[in-house]
């Protein structure tokens, strides 16, 4: 499959180490340019690109740059995509630590994966955002193995989600369905699930009871 994959930093790097293990054809970029991922290039064989590139002819696009960073994408930076297209968003947000207070989801309320799908112009399927990078190299395991870790996966568009739950299962991890974009808050930074490595059946608990007020932690 051809997978565009923005952002080539913790997570980034790793999904761009295991998708090309796996075979997938991977275009990658970051904001510095081509000529700075020589070396990610080298060892995975995935191909560098600008940043307006990487989605081109992509079925799967994966956003994966801090979340302040999502408004200074290219405009359209999707064009080019292929019909059909899912689009991941690993994205949190760490308005103390890193992103700076974000008015539209403070004061909108909005979950940060809908303020993100907002700005990219497209329907996002949140996934990664509470897996260790690490983890997507130590943790995959075959599916039916005990030990299998499960990743919430939240989305709006029933095909994209199939879409990526399946490239989950093919990287090594179960997934479970958290619903839609609205209710992604439930995977959120500081939820009972984020971080969580366990099976589907905790993280299906741990889904339910989490509490849809942002925690102070992780307001601006
Ligand atoms: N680290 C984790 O374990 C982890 C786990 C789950 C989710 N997340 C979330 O996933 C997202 C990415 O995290 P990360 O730890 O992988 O980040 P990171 O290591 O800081 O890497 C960020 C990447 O985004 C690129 N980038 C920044 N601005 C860009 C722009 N305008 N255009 C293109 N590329 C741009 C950077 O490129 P340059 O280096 O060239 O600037 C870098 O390659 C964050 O929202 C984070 O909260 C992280």
């Amino acid at each position: 499959m051809k997978i565009g994959i923005i952002g080539a930093g913790n997570i980034g790097g790793n999904l761009t180490r295991r998708l090309t293990a796996l075979g997938h054809d991977v275009s990658v970029a970051n904001s510095r340019g081509p000529h700075t991922l020589i070396a990610l290039a080298e060892e995975t064989g995935a191909t560098p690109v600008p940043v307006e590139e990487a989605a081109r002819g992509a079925e799967i696009v994966v956003v994966t740059v801090p979340l302040k960073a999502v408004p200074d994408l290219p405009s359209g930076v999707l064009d080019g995509a292929a019909d059909g297209v899912a689009v991941i968003d690993t994205g949190n947000y760490y308005p103390r630590q890193r992103d700076g207070r974000i008015a539209a989801i403070e004061d909108e309320g909005l979950t940060e994966s809908r303020w993100t799908e907002r700005h990219l112009g497209h329907p996002v399927i949140k996934a990664f955002n509470g897996t260790y990078a690490q983890d997507i190299l130590d943790r995959p395991r075959p599916s039916g193995d005990s030990g299998r870790m499960a990743l919430p996966v939240a989305g709006d568009d029933a095909a994209a989600k199939a879409k990526v739950r399946s490239l989950i299962d093919e990287l090594g991890f179960d997934t479970v369905d958290a619903g839609g974009i609205d209710e992604s808050w439930r995977q959120q930074p500081g939820t009972p699930v984020y971080g969580l490595r366990e099976g589907a059946e905790a993280v299906s608990k741990a889904l339910t009871e989490a509490s849809p007020e942002r925690q102070a932690d992780f307001r601006g």
